[in-house]
This record gives structure tokens, C-alpha cells and sequence, in this order.
């Protein structure tokens, strides 16, 4: 049985563990780890799915500049190579959007595969007169909007710890 739930402490190696074997580099463990000890982390929206005593897939929602709005950022996101492409990746990001919205966050923000965040609710950005300094196309830099008139206009700036 799957279960999805916050991240607690001592989960911090095992969501490492699946970065690193789902993005097959260190980079976004290490990315983890800095938005961990970062301010604009939200600690009720790191979330795990835990299946028996084991975390297969970790989502990370964090705070970002959005227009005027109170935005998150979706990512990153990895499911363990065995257990991609059973729904579990749509169940993390549509829970994560719910808590989103339940602690009042009006959009969040995503660079990923167009076909997985349309699955999940992502719309394409640009046409939201969002813009960013990435040469992303267009189905790969979507937006969920989470309240009336959520999505504003203008830059998304990440913070440092994306850069670092
Ligand atoms: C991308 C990822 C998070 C998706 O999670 P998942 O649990 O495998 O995806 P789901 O089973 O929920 O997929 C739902 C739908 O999204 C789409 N989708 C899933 N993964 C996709 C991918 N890599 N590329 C394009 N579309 C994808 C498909 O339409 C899929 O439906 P289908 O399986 O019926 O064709 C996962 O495969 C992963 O960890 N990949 C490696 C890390 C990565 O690329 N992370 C960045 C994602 S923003």
C-alpha cells in the first residue's frame, strides 16, 4: 500500500537516494539539500510516497518570485526508475497542489516534461504573460493555478540555492 506523506525527519538520505537514482546525478539531491536549509522552504509541502518501509518518490513544492503572486515552484520531482509510470508521480504533485492551496498559495510554477504536468493540471505560462530567463519552450514552463486570478503577470526569479 502507498502511502503519501510529508517528509519527516530522518527521510532526508532515502529522498536523496531517489534523486540521485531516478536524475542518475548528484545535482538535484544536492538541490534538495540547499532548498532544505533555505527560507524558502515549506516543510508540509516536501512530500514522499512510502510503500511498505520504503520511499519510492519524493516532490518538492517551494516558495519563488511569480508576477505578484504568492507562487511555488514544482521540483524537483523523481520516482524510483521501478516504479515510474504507475500514477504515482500525478497522485505526489496533485496532493502537493492541494495542501498548496490549502495553505493559500495562488499558483505554482514548473519546468518539466509537458505531457506529465498537463497530466497533473499545468498549463502553459507564457500565454499567463509569465516570462523566464531559460530557454525553456513553451510546454515545458507551465503554471497551475491554485485561486481566482492566481496567476499575475511578469518574471519568475528563483532564488540562489537553483544556481548554486
Ligand atoms: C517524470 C516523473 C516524475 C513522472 O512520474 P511518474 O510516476 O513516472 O508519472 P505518472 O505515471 O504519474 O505519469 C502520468 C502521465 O504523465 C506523462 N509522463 C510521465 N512521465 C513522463 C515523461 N518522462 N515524459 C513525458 N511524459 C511523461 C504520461 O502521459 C503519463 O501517462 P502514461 O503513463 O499513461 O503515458 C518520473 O517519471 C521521474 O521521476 N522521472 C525522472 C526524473 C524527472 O525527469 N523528473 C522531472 C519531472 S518534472
Amino acid at each position: 500500500m502507498a502511502i503519501l506523506r510529508p517528509e519527516q525527519p530522518g527521510d532526508e538520505p532515502e529522498i536523496a537516494a531517489i534523486h540521485v537514482a531516478a536524475f542518475e546525478d548528484a545535482s538535484e539531491a544536492e538541490l534538495v539539500a540547499r532548498l532544505r536549509m533555505s527560507e524558502v522552504w515549506v516543510p508540509e509541502l516536501s512530500l514522499v510516497v512510502q510503500q511498505e518501509e520504503q520511499l519510492v518518490a519524493h516532490a518538492l513544492l517551494s516558495q519563488v518570485v511569480a508576477g505578484e503572486s504568492e507562487a511555488l515552484v514544482l521540483g524537483p520531482i523523481a520516482i524510483l526508475p521501478d516504479h515510474q509510470r504507475g500514477g504515482l508521480g500525478t497522485a505526489l504533485v496533485r496532493m502537493g497542489l492541494e495542501r498548496a492551496r490549502a495553505l493559500k498559495y495562488e499558483c505554482v510554477i514548473a519546468i518539466g516534461p509537458g505531457d506529465f504536468l498537463a497530466a497533473c493540471g499545468f498549463r502553459p505560462a507564457r500565454g499567463r504573460g509569465l516570462t523566464i530567463e531559460m530557454d525553456v519552450p513553451d510546454a515545458n514552463f507551465c503554471v497551475a493555478e491554485l485561486a481566482p486570478m492566481g496567476v499575475t503577470p511578469g518574471p519568475v526569479l528563483f532564488p540562489q540555492e537553483w544556481s548554486e
